[in-house]
């Protein structure tokens, strides 16, 4: 691993500002309409300029796309369209030359039926690797029990067993039936992946993000999961009845504890990142465990919370009250799963937009930007001929990054039909907003900057200050604060007295602030006090 990223402290990830890349829509280097690696490595000038410090990548294992590198046939080779082995060294080795860490997707809960142990395991009741995966007899004709799957079928609820009739018998697959949960209470499941996930951190991974960290390991007498109660959170109410039975297992912490002892015998020590998609935040603490297990855990809740003020400062507080003392939270508001904040948060409103990214880059804890947040990147309709996702209504969070106004979107080359389609990038691109000072791609820019220079902005304490309803203020340590006014109304907020850094409305910046200050309708500012 080159200097530029092992010089800096173990923990660099409390620090940090980490970057989604979504790699088969960020940018085509081969013309094929697909995103791959050498087009991500060909555009890590963008996010060196914008200042994150790692990007995390959707899965780059070969796979069949069943659901896009989320059903994993080799966990060893990077995924040919992607680029293959070659691309994926070459991408570690620049990003880390300019001083980005890469992490990459584990997809540990569940195999593609096309992977070589479940082809194994299919030959029959005895074949060797036949408990390397959850099989089990039906109850008559049914599935063995009611647990269901994570993806609807059209629209409705499906098991998440699937009958294979060679054996007579149900494998479990907890998202589509192309993807065969493992069995991870057998020993050799554990070792294998305990190998591939060293072989990783071997060739320059600086870490992981663990997806479906929160259903590794089901009950091991298959119980029928409870049904679902009226004040049930919205996750639970989402998937149709309470996992209790196949998510959040007392037993899974043990694995992630021994990839955390993996991961912390390393010089420099690794990052583990969880997907933990739980519906409350004080059922994120246990993934911290006593220190010993994920480095930082996905919040849900919080990506879930509308943008008003008295919802944000309620998730805020409850979060910063569950974790434990030492555990470091992590914010983000879009994923390839649940779309982009500008669409979600927003409705498509740049100025709240921006509101939005303050927040998010000046909480305490990690902000986790997908590709597209820092140009306020909105969802795009997918007209019903050209969805790809069969695990449900994703297309819209999963368009190609929009560069420039040039056909092809700057994404891919012009005349080739992309992937999915762009969005409008004559309306909204990173070259367009590279060119206006007062953009939200600057906005995002000075942001990354002020929190680079301001040691507060990263560690300090989080102390909320009295603001009128609607309007978040706080500061950071003794020497910053923020205000953010979500209402469609102008306010004054006042206990600010200092110098504007950055503000949402741009031509603020280095305003002074005496102690009273206008915030107009939608906006925000960060200043340093004094
Ligand atoms: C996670 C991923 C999602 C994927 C699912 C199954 O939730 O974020 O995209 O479909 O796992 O692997």
């Amino acid at each position: 691993m080159s200097r530029q990223v092992s010089d800096e402290a173990p923990d660099w990830w409390r620090d940090a500002v980490l970057y989604h890349v979504y790699v088969r829509s960020f940018a085509d280097s081969d013309g094929d309409g697909v995103g791959d690696l050498p087009g991500l490595t060909g555009r890590l000038d963008h996010l060196s300029w914008l200042g994150v410090n790692a990007i995390w990548l959707s899965p780059t294992s070969v796979s069949p796309d069943a659901d896009f590198g989320y059903d994993v046939s080799d966990y060893r080779r990077v995924q040919p369209s992607l680029g293959g082995d070659v691309a994926l060294d070459a991408l570690i080795a620049t990003a880390h030359e300019r001083g980005i860490r890469v992490l990459l997707d584990l997809v540990p809960n569940h195999t593609s039926v096309e992977h070589s142990w479940f082809v194994e395991a299919r030959a029959g009741r005895g074949a060797p690797r036949r408990d390397w995966y959850v099989w089990a007899d039906g109850r008559g004709a049914a599935p063995p029990n009611n647990w269901l799957s994570d993806f609807r079928e059209r629209g409705l609820p499906r098991s998440a067993w699937t009958f294979d009739p060679p054996s007579g018998q149900w494998y479990l697959s907890s998202f589509l039936p192309e993807q065969v949960d493992l069995n991870w209470r057998n020993p050799a499941v554990r070792d294998e992946f305990f190998d591939i996930l060293a072989s990783w951190f071997a060739r320059g991974a600086d870490g992981v993000r663990v997806d479906v960290a929160h259903k590794l390991v089901v009950d091991d007498r298959l119980r029928d999961n409870p049904s679902l109660h009226p004040d049930d959170d919205p996750v639970s109410r989402q998937r149709g009845q309470r996992q209790l039975m196949n998510a959040e297992r007392p037993e899974l912490h043990d694995i992630l504890r021994s990839w955390r002892r993996l991961a912390d015998s390393l010089d420099p020590p690794r990052l583990l990142l969880g997907e933990t998609y739980v519906g409350a935040v004080e059922r994120l603490a246990p993934f911290y465990g006593a220190g010993d297990e994920l480095q930082l855990a996905l919040n849900i809740p919080f990506l879930r919370t509308p943008l008003t003020a008295a919802a944000m400062r309620t998730t805020v507080d409850a979060t910063l009250a569950a974790l434990p003392p030492r555990a470091w939270p992590l914010w983000c508001g879009s994923s390839h799963d649940d779309g982009h904040l500008a669409s979600r948060w927003c409705g498509g409103d740049q100025a709240l937009a921006r509101c939005a990214l303050l927040l998010l880059l000046t909480l305490r804890g990690t902000p986790l930007l997908y590709y597209g947040d820092e140009i306020g990147m909105t969802d795009v309709e997918v007209p019903a001929n050209r969805r790809r996702d069969r695990g449900g209504r994703r297309d819209p969070a999963r368009t190609p990054m929009q560069w420039s106004a040039q056909p092809g979107g700057g994404f891919t080359r012009p005349g080739v039909t992309p992937w999915l389609p762009l969005g409008d990038c004559t309306r909204n691109s990173v070259a367009g907003q590279r060119a206006d000072p007062h953009s939200t791609l600057c906005l995002c820019h000075d942001l990354l900057a002020a929190r680079a220079d301001r040691d507060e902005l990263r560690r300090g304490e989080m102390t909320w200050l009295a603001s009128p309803e609607g309007v978040l203020a706080w500061r950071r340590g003794t020497a910053h604060a923020i205000a953010v006014n979500l209402t469609d109304g102008l306010v004054e907020v006042s206990g600010i007295s200092g110098r504007v850094v950055v503000a949402t409305d741009g031509g603020r910046a280095g305003e002074s602030l005496p102690g009273r200050t206008l915030l107009a309708p939608r906006s925000g500012l960060l200043a340093d006090l004094g």
